[in-house]
């Protein structure tokens, strides 16, 4: 598939377009259809696929058979009808705090830029203000991932962490925690 610096992309569905990317990429939003569905055993396939694709990490069959049962946490995405993305998040009420943790959130390289993944991030968004009851929402990245990191400080993340070697098989082996906080405990006051 061409990549998006490539000069052109081909769109499925009724929309086939020759086009330069970076000159035309405010065109192709314009005409996009960006939608969010659900994960079911019928489109669980395509899901491992993406993943495969966009995360040099590989997830286990209890990964998949978590997300069939996260409702709202878990979503494909589809642009023009074609199957772009995903996210999946599961809850975290580790350290004291109830965290949303997305576990995995990507675009197909040739799909980036297009505004797929500000559509998921703004589902997560969504999904904790219409809850009202998380405390914050993290992520890993590896450091060196400039352009996720780059494209949730958007979102209102920054870097509250760094750990080293989170990561066993792949270079670099470090990973920012990236975290939005929604709100924060205050102590009791002392007596
Ligand atoms: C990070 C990722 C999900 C972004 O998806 P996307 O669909 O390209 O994001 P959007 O088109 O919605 O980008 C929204 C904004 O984020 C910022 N952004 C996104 N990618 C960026 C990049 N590579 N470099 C700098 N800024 C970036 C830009 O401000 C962008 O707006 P603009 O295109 O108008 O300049 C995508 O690059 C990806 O799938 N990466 C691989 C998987 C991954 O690393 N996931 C993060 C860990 S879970």
């Amino acid at each position: 598939m061409a990549a998006a610096s490539c000069s052109s992309v081909v769109l499925q569905g009724s929309l086939l377009a020759t086009v330069g990317f970076s000159s035309s990429s405010r065109r192709l939003r314009a005409l996009a259809k960006i939608e969010l569905g659900d994960v079911t055993p019928h489109n669980i396939k395509q899901l491992k696929l993406l993943n495969q694709v966009v995360f040099p990490v590989s997830y286990n069959e209890k990964f998949y058979k978590d997300v069939l049962e996260a409702g709202e946490l878990a979503k494909i995405a589809y642009y023009n009808d074609v199957v772009v993305g995903a996210v999946c998040c599961r809850v975290d009420t580790s350290e004291n705090s109830r965290r949303l943790y997305i576990m995995t959130l990507g675009c197909l390289y040739a799909y980036r830029r297009l505004g797929v993944g500000s559509v998921m991030v703004k589902h997560v968004l969504d999904y904790v203000e219409k809850k009202g009851n998380f405390d914050s929402i993290f992520l890993h990245v590896q450091v060196n991932n400039e352009g996720a990191i780059d494209f949730y400080k958007k979102f209102g993340f920054e870097i509250v962490e760094t750990k080293k070697y989170y990561y066993k098989r792949i270079e670099p082996a470090d990973a920012h925690v990236l975290q939005k906080t929604l709100r924060t405990h205050n102590p009791p006051a002392a007596q």
